[in-house]
């Protein structure tokens, strides 16, 4: 897949691009570890046939953390074949089926819970609102969106791309009910401060269809 602007303006092969960066092991991103603000989210989850998804995974500690508790329904999805083949050598005991090596973009099915880390700021910015309403239709009724967010821009332009509160009402509010959105007060300390925990449930109702506005 070709995509424009994930580098300001560049047309570039996004699978190809993603691959590279994990084949010349240029993964700065990468915390080597599941994300505390998930982890202390995940804890308290009771439900291990929650049907979960990551989208962007990565390396994916988090569905590696959940895997691990004996959650049996996580599905990791990520467009670097890379990626994806590095977390099948990593746990051989993990469900293939469950292994999506995928344009989030092109994926269908619903889950109960999908988990946001360092996807969101991945993708280019002018294919947020697309991932807000991809999001929403990937969700069951009354499923929720939790992960951490960036909440500055950056001096570079991205990936990663930053963004800003205010930003993230605007796109996120139509299509989901805020449960939690403030500053994360677990993160790694590099980005102490520089990410929002956010927990949002699908609003139903949305979109209306365009025939209750007619009288
Ligand atoms: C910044 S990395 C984050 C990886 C992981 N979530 C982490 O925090 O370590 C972004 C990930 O999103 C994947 N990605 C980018 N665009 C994608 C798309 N359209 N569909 C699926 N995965 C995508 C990349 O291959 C990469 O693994």
């Amino acid at each position: 897949m070709t995509k424009n602007n994930i580098l300001s303006g560049t047309s570039i092969d996004i699978k190809a691009y993603w691959d590279t960066k994990y084949s010349e092991n240029s993964t700065n991103w990468d915390i080597g570890s599941v994300s505390p603000p998930l982890k202390e989210y995940i804890d308290q989850i009771n439900d291990k046939s929650m049907k979960i998804l990551i989208p962007g995974a990565g390396n994916a500690y988090e569905a590696e953390y959940l895997f691990l508790k004996g959650f049996i329904n996580v599905f990791v999805l990520d467009i670097s074949t890379i990626a994806i083949e590095s977390f099948k050598q990593r746990f051989p005991d993990f469900s293939e089926k469950q292994l999506l090596n995928q344009d989030f973009f092109s994926h269908n099915d619903t889950y109960d819970l999908i988990i946001e880390q360092t996807f969101f700021c991945a993708i280019s910015p002018d294919d947020r609102a697309n991932y807000v309403k991809k999001m929403h239709s990937l969700l069951k009724d009354n499923g929720k969106l939790v992960g951490v967010l960036f909440n500055h821009e950056f001096e570079k332009d991205g990936p990663p791309f930053g963004g800003s509160v205010k930003e993230y009402e605007d796109l996120f509010l139509p299509y989901f009910e805020f449960k939690t959105f403030e500053v994360s007060y677990n993160s790694i300390k590099p980005r102490e401060k520089r990410e929002h925990f956010i927990n949002v449930k699908k609003k139903n109702n949305f979109p209306l269809s365009p025939y209750v506005y007619s009288v």
